[in-house]
């Protein structure tokens, strides 16, 4: 968490978008091996689903499902025949992801892709609305590149963990600082316009010019 516990806390109280049940119910239920600190909290879920239903996509591509709690999110937004490609490299992750999703409407829209994305990216012939970046962040300027010609013009890239900890303003940064602050310095040379969001480990919010 980056800002203030308080603070984040007055603004989950103050988030009106109700998240449904069967999102409280995976956010509430404990899953083995799963480190819940990984996944998306309220606060994120409801973002994401709020830009979904902005941009109102046909299709989104999502790098990292673990449990399918994102995934669910940000298709509420997804139009009468959208859909919403998402991937993991985890079978276990990949296993809880596919129960919970397929208890939800949302689970002929969804298709989970079980593999290493950085393999799969590139096979996919879609051009995507929204892409949502959440996997190893030692990958994440490939993931970037891998995308960028498959998002469409004025579609929009957000990438998780972006302010890691709050970390990156640190003069000294240990491995994993400098390879998210290596990341956020190389977007400045794609034709993008973006903005931070500096709610739970920071997203980066990106448009395609
Ligand atoms: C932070 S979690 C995703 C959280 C999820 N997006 C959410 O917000 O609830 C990161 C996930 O990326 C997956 N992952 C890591 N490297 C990957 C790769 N090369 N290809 C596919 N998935 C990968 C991990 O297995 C893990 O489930």
């Amino acid at each position: 968490m980056i800002i203030n516990k308080k603070l984040y806390k007055y603004i989950k109280n103050i988030i009106y978008s109700k998240e449904p049940n069967y999102l409280k119910r995976i956010r509430k239920k404990k899953y083995k091996n799963i480190n819940k600190k990984e996944m998306s909290d309220l606060v994120q879920g409801r973002f994401l689903s709020f830009i979904s239903k902005i941009k109102n996509p046909k299709n989104i591509l999502e790098v990292g499902t673990l449990i399918g709690y994102s995934s669910l999110c940000l298709s509420e937004g997804l139009k009468k025949k959208g859909g919403l490609i998402t991937i993991d490299k985890n079978k276990k992750f990949i296993k809880y992801a596919r129960k919970n999703i397929n208890k939800t409407k949302y689970k002929n829209k969804i298709k989970i892709i079980y593999g290493n994305a950085l393999k799969i990216i590139p096979k996919l012939k879609i051009k995507f609305d929204i892409v949502f970046i959440d996997a190893d962040k030692k990958n994440y300027i490939n993931y970037f590149n891998l995308i960028f010609n498959k998002i469409r013009k004025n579609g929009i890239i957000i990438i998780d963990n972006v302010l890691w900890k709050g970390l990156i303003i640190n003069k000294k940064k240990d491995k994993f600082t400098k390879i998210i602050h290596s990341f956020n310095k190389k977007l400045k040379k794609y034709n993008i316009e973006n903005s931070i969001i500096p709610i739970r480990d920071g997203l980066n919010l990106i448009i395609k010019n």
